[in-house]
């Protein structure tokens, strides 16, 4: 690090706990706290990922910062605070949760802040993309999920948002990252490769969260990792169906009985035919031969072959032919 980046780094460290110490003991830190406990957070799980508050005060951080004698220009630049008239420093994340964003290493170079009111826009407000921070390289709880891959098998589960690791964290899934957003790179992908041997993609139930997962399945497999897919029904996120459902559903019905890519991608697929029609249909089948073919475990296959058949009413001899045929093209 630079030494103006080590400067940044303990300004952050400083003001992750005072934004901490805030929410936890202070009565500016109330609305923060019920925010939190509101939404299913625990006492401990608040300390573990040292989430804050930043109260409803205009120079609260940037007057404390000064104080510690910290250059406040350079701390506009890296996000902590913004510069009004040319001259005046002003908080950036009033009235908003913290939640302290750790690099690989384990330090802290950037925040995410969500509103505690519906009004308040836009809902989560970040730290600006800076030398240290750069969000295609970065994924949320990395440097602690890391210690627990190894006991799970080497797998790690991918959420989209940083309260969905939060929440995953509590109901004991441990080896759990976030891409904060749906965007996902090929650098992150690396990454989890270089500990991982298994991802679990959970992003959330909606629509937007069911493309990205397709898209990130597409990456995560192009790096060389083996992909499930969690299923989140009735739209919700991985945070919503913890408070319905409860730890033990989550980790049964959602992670455990994440299916398999090949099940989601056939899934995917068939959303985009109109399967009444003839000629649409044959289209599916035959993609589906495309991608059944490219299965190298046999038992997978005829797993697979078994679906088509079944759904289709087809005769298993012509779909072995023609997933024979492909295999042989292949060769
Ligand atoms: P979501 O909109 O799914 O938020 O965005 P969420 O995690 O479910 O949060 P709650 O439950 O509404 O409080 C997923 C992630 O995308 C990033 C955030 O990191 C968020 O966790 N995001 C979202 C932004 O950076 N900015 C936004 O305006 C929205
Ligand atoms: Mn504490
Ligand atoms: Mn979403
Ligand atoms: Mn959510
Ligand atoms: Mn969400």
């Amino acid at each position: 690090y630079s030494s103006e980046q080590q400067n940044i780094i303990q300004a952050y460290e400083w003001s992750t706990k005072l934004f901490h110490h805030v929410l936890r003991h202070t009565s500016d830190g109330k609305d923060g706290l019920n925010y939190l406990k509101n939404r299913g957070f625990e006492l401990e799980t608040i300390e573990h990922f040292q989430l804050g508050y930043s109260p409803q005060k205009d120079q609260f951080l940037s007057s404390f910062l000064k104080g510690k004698g910290f250059e406040l220009d350079s701390l506009t630049e890296y996000g902590l605070l913004t510069k009004r008239d040319g001259n005046s420093y002003h908080d950036r994340f009033i009235g908003r949760i913290i939640f302290p964003i750790k690099n690989h290493q384990g330090k802290v170079v950037a925040f995410g802040g969500r509103s505690t009111q519906p009004e308040m826009e836009p809902k989560y407000l970040n730290s600006p993309e800076s030398q240290l921070f750069q969000k295609g390289q970065i994924l949320y709880n990395f440097h602690d999920a890391r210690k627990h891959v190894q006991k799970n098998n080497r797998e790690i589960v991918l959420f989209e948002g940083n309260l969905d690791v939060i929440k995953a964290y509590q109901a004991g899934v441990k080896n759990a990252v976030a891409t904060l957003g749906t965007s996902f790179s090929e650098y992150q992908a690396a990454i989890l490769n270089r500990y991982a041997d298994h991802v679990i993609i959970c992003f959330d139930g909606d629509k937007a969260g069911k493309n990205a997962s397709y898209k990130t399945a597409k990456i995560l497999k192009k790096a060389g990792l083996q992909v499930r897919i969690a299923n989140i029904p009735n739209e919700m996120d991985p945070d919503d169906y913890i408070d319905a459902y409860g730890a033990e559903k989550f980790k049964k019905q959602i992670i455990q009985a994440a299916e398999s890519f090949v099940s989601f991608y056939l899934n995917h697929l068939k959303k985009q035919y109109n399967l009444s029609l003839d000629h649409e249909r044959v289209t599916y089948i035959e993609k589906a031969l495309d991608i059944i073919a490219q299965v190298e475990n046999s038992v997978e296959r005829d797993f697979y072959l078994k679906e088509l058949e079944d759904s289709f009413d087809l005769y298993r001899d012509t779909l072995e032919k023609e997933i024979e045929k492909r295999r042989r093209i292949k060769e």
